[in-house]
């Protein structure tokens, strides 16, 4: 094996943080749903595979703003997700086939 070669050919992270009283957070988007949607779609194309995919639960990501977030690496490509088919889209053209899903990206000035 290279020493170059990544361990994971992806990584998605989604931030699942929960706050406490009226600020917003990932987790009151559905976060939780749509990383096991994430899980379950990435398992049924078979890329939960060694080598291949890994899909990661993440605390606060610092840009709620655009939440619900979730980051790919090793690309470092941001995504602002709404609903299943958003998540299904991810899966299929960028985790499996790597081709980013420009409609869904995080603005690059959102912050906290
Ligand atoms: S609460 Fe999700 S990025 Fe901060």
């Amino acid at each position: 094996m290279s020493e170059n070669k990544s361990y994971y050919e992806r990584h998605i992270f989604f931030c699942l943080n929960q706050r406490e009283g009226n600020e917003d957070c990932c987790a009151r988007h559905k976060a939780q749903a749509a990383f096991d949607r994430c899980k379950s779609q990435a398992k049924a194309q078979g890329l939960l595979e060694p080598g291949k995919v890994r899909v990661n639960k993440a605390g606060c990501l610092d840009r709620c703003a655009g939440g619900p977030i979730a980051v790919v690496y090793p690309e470092a490509v941001w995504y602002s997700y709404v609903d299943e088919s958003d998540i299904d889209e991810i899966v299929q053209s960028h985790l499996r086939d790597g081709v980013v899903v420009q409609r869904l990206l995080t603005p690059p000035d959102v912050g906290r």
